[in-house]
C-alpha cells in the first residue's frame, strides 16, 4: 500500500519533475536505440538504451541515467538534458530501463547489493558500460552516473557496486545504498522504514555497508553529489543526512565539518556543502545541495551536472570543444592545473574551512585561504588569495584559491 501510494505521488509528480532550461532548446540529431545482447546472461531483461550522436568525440565520455519509478528510458531521454549534450559535446548517454512492474529500481536484492551479483539489474548496468566503452571505444576514465529518485537509489548502488567504474555520481532525491536492502533479499522491494527516513546509522556503519557491497575493492571511488529537497515526503529529508554520512564515510570526511558551505547556491534556497577539495578536484569528492522547499525530486540541472562531472565546457583537459571565450580560458587554465599537479589522491584536505572560516578570512582583509571560493556568479565573500595563492577561475560560478 505504502508502495502503490508513492508510486502513484510520483506519477502526479512526474510532470514537473524536470525544469531543465536546456532540455527542450536543444535539437536532438540522433535517436535513441534499443541495444540487446549488451550482456552474456540478463535473466532479469533489465533494458539498454543508448544516444550516441551523430558526430562521436574521440574516446567520448560516458554518462549513465537512471529513471524514477513509473518512468522509462524514453521518459528519462525526453525529460533531461543529457542527450543534447551528447549532440553538444560528442558523449554517449546510456539510458537503462527497469524490467520490473512499476519501474522501479531493484535496489533490494542481496545481488543487486554487490559486485558482480549476477542476474541484478546493477550488474546489468554494469555490462551496459563495459558494452558502451569497449564499442565505441569510450574513456573509462570518463563514465559517469546520475538519476533522479529510484534512478537516484540506483545512482547509490552503482557507486558502491562499481566503484572502478564510475568517475563521479550525482544522486536526485535518493537514498544512501544498502538503505533499501531487504531482510529476505528480495529484488525491487519497497522498504518504508528507509523511505521515512528511520533507517539512521553512523558514518561508519554507512562506509562498512558500502566497502561489504565489494570486498576486497580499496581503488579509487567516485566523486559523489547527493541532492534532496527539505520537504520531500516520499523519501524523508533525513536520507540526505544519511547519504552524506554514507559518502563522506567512505572517503574519510567529516559530514559535520564540511571544508565549504555555499548558501543559496547552485539556487536561491539551496545550501551547498562540499568535503575533499583539492586540485584534481576543485568541487570536491563529496557534495551534498540541500534544496529548501524542494520536495520530490530536486528537478534536474544539466549545467551543474557538467560541473560536477568536469565535461563540455568545464572539461578539465585540453580535449574538450569550448565554444565560449569563457569556457576556453578555464579549459586551458585547468589543463594546466592538471599537467602541474599531482594526480588526484584519496587524501584528506588537512584543514578544512567552514563557513564561519571563510567569513572570517573576508573580513580579516588578508585574503582567503588556499582551496577557498574566491569569486563566481552570486559570490559575495572574499575575491582576494592570501599569498602565495592566485585566484583561479574554475568556471563562471566558481573560482578558487590555487
Ligand atoms: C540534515 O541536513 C540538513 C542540511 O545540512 C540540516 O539542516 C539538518 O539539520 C540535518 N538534520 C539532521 C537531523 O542532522
Amino acid at each position: 500500500m505504502a508502495r502503490f501510494t508513492t508510486l502513484v505521488s510520483l506519477l502526479a509528480a512526474a510532470s514537473t519533475f524536470f525544469t531543465g532550461s536546456n532540455a527542450a532548446a536543444i535539437e536532438k540529431r540522433a535517436s535513441l536505440t534499443q541495444v540487446t545482447g549488451f550482456s552474456s546472461s540478463n535473466p532479469s531483461n533489465t533494458k539498454m538504451y543508448i544516444y550516441v550522436p551523430a558526430k562521436l568525440a574521440t574516446k567520448p565520455a560516458v554518462i549513465v541515467a537512471i529513471h524514477f519509478c513509473t518512468g522509462t528510458a524514453q521518459a528519462y531521454y525526453s525529460q533531461t538534458p543529457y542527450a543534447g549534450y551528447a549532440d553538444k559535446y560528442g558523449l554517449i548517454v546510456i539510458f537503462p530501463e527497469s524490467p520490473y512492474s512499476g519501474t522501479c529500481w531493484d535496489v533490494s536484492s542481496t545481488n543487486a547489493l554487490k559486485h558482480d551479483g549476477s542476474g541484478s539489474d546493477s550488474k546489468a548496468i554494469a555490462d551496459m558500460v563495459t558494452y558502451t566503452l569497449s564499442k565505441y571505444s569510450g574513456d573509462a576514465s570518463k563514465v559517469f552516473v546520475t538519476g533522479s529518485s529510484s534512478g537516484a537509489m540506483m545512482t547509490n548502488v552503482m557507486a558502491a557496486t562499481y566503484p572502478e567504474l564510475f568517475a563521479a555520481a550525482t544522486a536526485y532525491s535518493g537514498v544512501p545504498a544498502g538503505c533499501f536492502a531487504s531482510s529476505s533479499g528480495a529484488a525491487d522491494a519497497w522498504n518504508s522504514q528507509c523511505a521515512q527516513g528511520q533507517s539512521i546509522k553512523s558514518a561508519a556503519q554507512w562506509t562498512t555497508i558500502v566497502q561489504n557491497m565489494y570486498q576486497g575493492y580499496s581503488g579509487a571511488r567516485p566523486r559523489f553529489q547527493v541532492k534532496h529537497g527539505s520537504i520531500d515526503s516520499t523519501l524523508l529529508p533525513q536520507n540526505y543526512n544519511e547519504t552524506v554520512k554514507e559518502w563522506t564515510g567512505v572517503f574519510g570526511y567529516n559530514a559535520a565539518t564540511p571544508a565549504k558551505r555555499q548558501f543559496n547556491f547552485p539556487k536561491s534556497g539551496y545550501t551547498t556543502d562540499s568535503w575533499g577539495i583539492d586540485s584534481a578536484n576543485p568541487l570536491g569528492k563529496v557534495q551534498g545541495v540541500y534544496a529548501v522547499n524542494v520536495g520530490h525530486t530536486v528537478p534536474v540541472d544539466g549545467d551543474q551536472d557538467l560541473q560536477w562531472f568536469q565535461l563540455g565546457p568545464y572539461a578539465t583537459t585540453g580535449s574538450a570543444t569550448t565554444t565560449k571565450a569563457a569556457s576556453s580560458t578555464v579549459a586551458a587554465t585547468s589543463a594546466t592545473r592538471v599537467a602541474t599537479s599531482a594526480p588526484a589522491t584519496t587524501t584528506k584536505v588537512a584543514t578544512t574551512t567552514s563557513a564561519a572560516a571563510t567569513t572570517s578570512a573576508a573580513s580579516g582583509g588578508s585574503g582567503a585561504s588556499q582551496w577557498s571560493q574566491c569569486g563566481g556568479i552570486s559570490w559575495t565573500g572574499a575575491t582576494s588569495c592570501a599569498s602565495p595563492y592566485k585566484c583561479v577561475v574554475v568556471n563562471p560560478y566558481y573560482s578558487q584559491c590555487q
